[in-house]
């Protein structure tokens, strides 16, 4: 599968998946309720050193949000999450995200990402699944939901068999365990909705994301 910009006017630089996992060791995972939070979230962010924020599109808020990140914050890369059909996909392209990310393995969802040369990092949680996105030609892959479906020994097993896909492992990931992650040899950046907590967006405790991110910055030097 094409996976760079076929007209960098359009979506910005080529930016192939895997320049995301050099970008860890941490993607902010966003669920936003006001789009009026986005921009100071993304600052937030960007200022506790993250660089790649997936805005998922599962509150009314989302897209705009994408936009209004994509619009004022020129530094992280911004992409839009739970992408689930084709509608999504262009829903996430209009809205200007540079990246997308789906749950699950969908053929509908990588066919109008390559119609939109949008960087896909698809959802995988089996081995099968694995083998037909390689098939597609991904190398870079979610594995979602991390903890509930086998946590790190699964990705352990699957560093022999697919010794040339790098993972970014996501659900049930935090602060606490994302050491565990991060020290597997098919891992260089994990994702999780720790670093913007309902209750911090809710109050525009901005500071405490700050915090959040400096800490997950800091689990890789
Ligand atoms: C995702 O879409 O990647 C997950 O919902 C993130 O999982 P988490 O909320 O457990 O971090």
């Amino acid at each position: 599968m094409r996976q760079t910009a076929a007209d960098p006017g359009d979506v910005g630089p080529p930016l192939e998946p895997l320049d995301l996992a050099g970008r860890g060791p941490v993607i902010a995972v966003i669920v936003i309720d006001c789009v009026e939070h986005a921009v100071p979230m993304a600052r937030a962010l960007v200022e506790g050193g993250l660089s790649v924020l997936e805005v998922t599109l599962r509150t009314s808020a989302a897209l705009g949000s994408i936009e209004a990140i994509a619009r004022a914050v020129p530094e992280p890369l911004v992409g839009a999450g739970t992408l689930r059909n084709a509608a999504d996909v262009r829903s996430a392209h209009a809205a200007g995200a540079r990246f997308a990310v789906s749950p699950g393995y969908s053929g509908a969802v990588v066919s109008a990402c390559r119609a939109m040369a949008l960087p896909l990092v698809p959802g995988v949680a089996t081995a099968s699944e694995v083998m037909r996105a390689a098939d597609d030609g991904f190398r870079f892959l979610k594995f979602f939901p991390a903890s509930a479906a086998g946590g790190p020994a699964l990705l352990r097993a699957w560093a022999s068999p697919f010794a040339d896909i790098v993972f970014c492992p996501t659900g049930g990931i935090g602060i606490d365990n994302a050491p565990a992650w991060l020290a597997l040899p098919n891992v260089e950046v994990v994702g999780g909705s720790w670093l913007t907590p309902a209750d911090a967006l809710a109050a525009r405790d901005w500071p405490r994301l700050t915090r959040l991110a400096r800490e997950a910055s800091a689990l890789r030097p």
